[in-house]
This record gives structure tokens, sequence and C-alpha cells, in this order.
């Protein structure tokens, strides 16, 4: 009930690499990456915050207003889960990505991720390609999937 969606700022950054940690695994970025993530002028992120404490995160790459922009990331703390938190950050990242006239937008998600496979699809991600043994040292295949976008004037394709 004190949890808001706000715009990620520099101090956050610190919250996040310990957040991504946890909840990624070896899939995680290390803290250079991430820093570099966070900080990337194309890069967009938005924080779940439940009082002073950062507990969930997701971030999307918008390049140029032609070009296709990604979902980079998006978790939440398992407290906070299914309580339709990363519903709502996904959709303000592709609200945001629309009034950037981004004309789709991308994401990968492993293959034995159920749960993020279901959500991206209730926003109407598809899938439209795999790859075969994506992530290592699992092996595990990358589901690629696509949101086709519509522009606020209404001519997107
Ligand atoms: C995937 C994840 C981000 C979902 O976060 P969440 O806040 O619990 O998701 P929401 O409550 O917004 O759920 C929205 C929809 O996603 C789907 N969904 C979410 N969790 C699910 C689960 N465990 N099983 C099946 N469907 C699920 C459902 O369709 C759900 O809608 P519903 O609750 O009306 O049925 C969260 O489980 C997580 O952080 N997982 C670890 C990190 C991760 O895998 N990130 C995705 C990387 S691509």
């Amino acid at each position: 009930m004190s949890q808001i969606v706000r715009p990620y700022e520099p101090g956050d950054r610190d919250s996040l690499i310990a957040l991504e940690a946890e909840l990624f695994g070896s899939d995680a970025w290390s803290p250079e990456v991430f820093t570099l993530e966070l900080q990337h002028p194309f890069s967009h992120y938005l924080v779940l915050e439940d009082g002073p404490a950062v507990v969930g995160y997701g971030g999307v790459r918008v390049p140029v207003p032609a070009a296709p922009g990604d979902i980079q990331t998006l978790a939440i703390y398992p407290d906070y889960r299914r309580a339709g938190w990363a519903r709502r950050i996904l959709n303000e990242l592709v609200g945001y990505a629309t009034a950037k006239g981004v004309p789709e937008l991308l994401l990968e998600v492993r293959a034995d991720n159920p749960a993020a496979h279901a959500l991206y699809e209730s926003v109407g991600f598809r899938e439209i390609a795999r790859r075969p043994n994506y992530y290592q040292p699992d092996g595990v295949d990358a589901i690629v999937m696509r949101l086709t976008l519509t522009t606020p004037e209404g001519d997107g394709q």
C-alpha cells in the first residue's frame, strides 16, 4: 500500500545491483555491467519502492525513434510478486517507448521461466524466435518475443 513505481535515480544503483545478484543468480549482470547499463543514455529504468527499500525494477533501451527498443530486465522481490507490479512496470516501459516513437519492442526470456513468459504474453508480446543454448552454463534456450507498438498518432505498424 505504500509501494510506488518511480523513475530510477543514481542513489538506487547499489540496491539494484544487490537485487540483481539475488534474483538472477548465475544470469545476473556484474556490478560493472549493470552500472554501465543504468548510465547508458538510451536506458530508461523504473523502480518499485516500498518505504526506503527498492524491491523491484525494470528497464528498456530506446535507441532511436525508428529502431526497435529492448526490454532489458525486469525483476520483483519475491515478497511482492503476484500483485501486478511487474505488469505495471512493463506497461509503463511500453508507454515510454511508444511515446518515443519506437515501432516495436524485443526481449529475450529463458525458456524455463514460465512466469516471465506468461507475464510478457499478458501484455501482448509474442514469440518470434528461439536461440538454442543461449543461457550458459545451463544450456537453456532463449525465447525472443516482440511487441508491435502503436504510435501516439495511431499509425503504428
Ligand atoms: C517474472 C516476475 C518479474 C513477475 O513479477 P510479478 O510482479 O509477480 O508479476 P505480476 O504480478 O505483474 O504478474 C503479471 C502476470 O504475469 C504472469 N505471472 C507472473 N508470475 C507468474 C507465475 N509465477 N506463474 C504463472 N504466471 C505468472 C501472470 O499472467 C500474471 O497475471 P495474473 O496475476 O493476473 O495471473 C517475477 O516473478 C520475477 O522477478 N522473477 C525473477 C526474475 C525474472 O525472471 N525476471 C524476468 C526476466 S526475463
